[in-house]
């Protein structure tokens, strides 16, 4: 590659160095120092990903996921990658109670003293059948993961993203999130809801102007749930989730000529 935009992820993070050739956005390397940032589902997929590459541009990132391994190895990568302070959250949203909100929202102010931004990026498919054939449990599984942790996560945060000097929070929707489409139950369903939560709190606090609140959708992208929306598509035919990294950064960073709080965003035909 000649004069690759960041040449110090060349060794560290070939994949992230190799996207950011063609990012449409060149961040300043450090524009998230100081910053603290969770992820929900940082283990795998975008989220991972997401907690990687803010992590390579100087922030510090709460992992906070199902599974430990997968988590552990995120945070093993940014130890030993960057001069950032993770730390992991083992959290099962589907049963994520107001309680454990709380004592995670006590964890970061003692750890960290505050909070810059909120990725709601974990989310579970569910089954692809039709509404007149989707089971209940499923359903229920699928909402309260998708919106209603979102929802429990972002109301115990709130404070600290109150009292940050310019919060933001990333609700990563879907295109079925924003036009219906057959066989995308829940998953779907919880979708639109997102796009309501992310309208309604952005209205919410739009006036006051502390923080701005994004939807985005980042299209087809190269992880397990592509895989399993559609299993038989080659993988090497959708980006990888690396491709999308100037647009979550160009909202977490902050600065001038920012989209409007509200907006909803498409990773594959922003510009900034
Ligand atoms: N990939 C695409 O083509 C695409 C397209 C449009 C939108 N999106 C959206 O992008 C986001 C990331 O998707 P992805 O493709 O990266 O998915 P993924 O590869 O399936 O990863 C999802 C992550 O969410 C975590 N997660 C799922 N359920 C959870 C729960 N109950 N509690 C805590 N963590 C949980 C998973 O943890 P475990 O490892 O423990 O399962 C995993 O780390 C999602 O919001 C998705 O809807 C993706």
């Amino acid at each position: 590659m000649t004069n690759p935009p960041y040449p110090e992820l060349v060794p560290t993070y070939p994949q992230l160095a190799d996207a950011a050739a063609r990012w449409r956005h060149h961040p300043q390397p450090g524009c998230l120092q100081g910053k603290t940032i969770v992820v929900t589902g940082s283990g795998a997929g975008i989220g991972a990903t997401t907690a990687k590459t803010l992590a390579c541009f100087g922030a510090n990132v709460v992992l906070l996921g199902r599974s430990r391994k997968p988590l552990e190895t995120v945070f093993d990568w940014i130890e030993a990658h960057t001069q950032t302070q993770p730390v992991i959250v083992p959290c099962d949203l589907e049963n994520l109670s107001e309680e454990v909100a709380a004592s995670l929202e006590a964890s970061i102010r003692e750890t960290y003293g505050g909070l810059s931004a909120l990725v709601h990026n974990a989310s579970m498919l569910g089954p692809k059948v039709p509404l007149a054939l989707y089971p209940l449990a499923e359903w229920q599984q699928v909402m309260q993961t998708n919106i209603t942790a979102p929802f429990v996560l972002t109301k115990a945060l709130f404070p600290l993203l109150d009292s940050a000097d310019d919060a933001c929070v990333l609700n990563i929707s879907s295109t079925v999130g924003r036009e219906g489409r057959a066989y995308w139950g829940a998953y779907a369903a919880s979708k639109f809801a997102l796009e309501g939560f992310s309208q309604i709190l952005a209205d919410e606090t739009e006036q006051a102007g502390r923080i701005r609140v994004y939807s985005i959708n980042p299209g087809g992208t190269r992880t397990r749930m592509r895989a399993q929306a559609y299993p038989g598509e080659n993988p090497a035919s959708v980006p990888v989730a690396e491709a999308h990294m100037d647009l979550y950064l160009y909202l977490l960073a902050g600065g001038k000529d920012l989209p409007p709080t509200g907006s909803q965003l498409d990773a594959r035909t922003w510009q900034p």
